[in-house]
């Protein structure tokens, strides 16, 4: 008896401990309200006589109506959807307005489309099944992911993309029959396994909804997940994906090893001048996404090479419990020790990886809530945002809890990663676990975030002589979208444990 209760007291007592050694999800992004508000990115990028597909990122009432205002010749937006539709045959910059309106209010934004050369003029946006379901996606899983975009309300807060990442295409002595189809049809173009019966229906439903489809293959023989891949096939690929109606492309170096070399920069630079070349040649606009895992230094050519981001570091999420390690090491220190600030902008960004939030899969069979605590993932879109680094989303976006949408879809802190200046923040200061990141902002504005990468809550300092800044500054907290005050010379805040405050600050005059 006295073994039993003894056995009880502790079976309680630990309850109450893990209880409170979890971080509460404390959510701060404040809900958007009934009036319409256009969000997303403010610039779009596309080139003359591809076909054209945006759609005006909006939250608010519905039903709502959505408007171009000096739309250029042969585009076309749809009042009921906001998508806007056509091709665009003269190069150039032009300048509209969005106005979306519904029985609340209405809203007005300047919008540019640039028809030229250039794709990704901001940080992509959008959803990836890697981290999630690695080798069992499917075609509905795509399909729900699409579905979901659209009624989480990512989309009307700028999300865009849906990726399919690895193991869409056949693989040669799966035990899965699935995957065992044949590699080629007779006109040698590459097939899709028998998850994915009909990849143009696929893209066809995403496109439907106003979103957008990526796809991915390494330019070796096989994906890093052993199936069939580009190399020796590669126009004939790309005209697939192509056909297909493809949108982006993640271009992993995988079995490339076996291949080519890897010794210097030319052979680091062969596989995706090659295949930039190709995309270049479609009538269709294809991002170009290199993971190559960092690999010479790719932030420093990646752009030059044709690729609109490139991977700059290791897999985040490739191991499960050191995810939260990856985050620190290859999200702050790598980006810090090579000024990668320095060599991403409008049309080529640095990209850390996926955004490693809600349920993400275990490796072992199972989705499991993320291993990062709250103010870790607070961290992860605080620093991505500052960096201007992709947002792209690998959970499960079909089990979104209120806490991981309301990480996603904070406008305040969605502005500072797709700012159209397209300038990069960096690291001004490091004391201790304190540091310090400066953003500069189009409009004259900076932000600014104050991370703590210690485990005990602490206060953090930003000085104006280090952010480059001086005279009074009117600040607000993204995350709380709330004005915060006045500050001269330095601004201190309280920083939990591995969390952040992010910050806007505006001159004022000194009057
Ligand atoms: C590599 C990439 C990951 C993912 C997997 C798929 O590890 O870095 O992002 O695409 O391959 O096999």
């Amino acid at each position: 008896m006295r073994k039993k209760i003894l056995f009880l007291i502790i079976i309680v007592f630990s309850g109450i401990l893990v209880a409170y050694s979890q971080e509460p999800k404390t959510i701060l992004t404040p809900k958007p309200g009934p009036e319409p508000r256009i969000n997303g990115a403010k610039i779009f990028g596309v080139r003359p006589g591809s076909p054209f597909l945006f759609t005006i990122p909006a939250t608010g009432k519905r039903p709502m109506k959505y408007e171009a205002l000096n739309l250029p010749a042969g585009l076309k937006c749809d009042p009921e959807t906001g998508q806007i539709k056509g091709t665009l045959n003269k190069p150039g910059e032009y300048l509209t307005t969005f106005r979306v309106s519904n029985e609340v209010g209405s809203s007005k934004r300047e919008f540019r489309i640039v028809c030229g050369d250039k794709l990704a003029l901001t940080p992509h946006m959008g959803w990836n099944s890697w981290y999630v379901w690695e080798n069992h996606v499917t075609d509905k899983i795509m399909r729900d992911a699409a579905d979901a975009m659209v009624n989480s309300g990512m989309m009307d807060h700028g999300y865009m993309y849906v990726n399919i990442d690895d193991c869409w295409s056949a693989k040669p002595g799966a035990t899965d029959s699935t995957l065992l189809v044949e590699s080629h049809d007779k006109n040698g173009m590459i097939n899709s396994n028998k998850k994915f019966p009909d990849m143009k229906a696929l893209t066809d439903y995403i496109h439907l909804k106003g979103l957008k489809a990526g796809i991915y293959t390494s330019p070796g023989p096989f994906t890093c997940a052993g199936h069939v891949a580009i190399y020796g096939n590669e126009e004939k690929d790309i005209a697939r994906f192509v056909e297909w109606g493809y949108d982006f492309l993640k271009y992993d170096w995988c079995s490339y090893s076996n291949i080519g070399r890897r010794d210097t920069l030319p052979d680091l630079q062969k596989p995706y001048i090659f295949i930039s070349k190709i995309l270049k040649k479609q009538k269709r606009d294809i991002v170009l996404n290199l993971c190559q895992y960092g690999m010479g230094k790719v932030w420093k050519w990646g752009k030059e090479v044709g690729g609109q981001s490139w991977r700059t570091a290791d897999d985040l999420g490739g191991s499960f419990d050191g995810i939260g390690t990856a985050l620190f090491r290859d999200g702050f220190d790598v980006y810090s020790r090579d000024s990668l600030h320095l060599y991403a902008g409008p049309g080529g960004w640095n990209d850390p990886d996926y955004l490693l939030l809600g349920y993400l899969s275990n490796w072992k069979g199972k989705t499991v809530p993320t291993p990062l605590t709250p103010d870790e993932q607070y961290t992860q879109v605080s620093l991505w945002s500052m960096v201007a680094a992709p947002l792209i989303f690998s959970g499960d976006i079909t089990r979104l809890d209120d806490f991981t949408l309301s990480l996603l879809t904070n406008d305040e802190v969605i502005e500072v990663d797709q700012d159209p200046l397209g300038k990069p923040g960096y690291r001004v200061s490091k004391n201790g676990n304190m540091e310090v990141w400066v953003r500069q902002m189009e409009d004259g504005s900076h932000a600014v975030g104050l991370f703590n990468r210690g485990e005990k809550e602490i206060d953090v300092t930003a000085y104006w002589s280090d952010l480059g800044i001086s005279g009074k500054q009117k600040a607000r907290d993204l995350w709380r979208q709330k004005e915060i005050g006045g500050f001269k010379d330095k601004f201190t805040t309280r920083v939990s444990g591995h969390g952040v405050v992010m910050i806007r600050m505006w001159p004022l005059s000194e009057k």
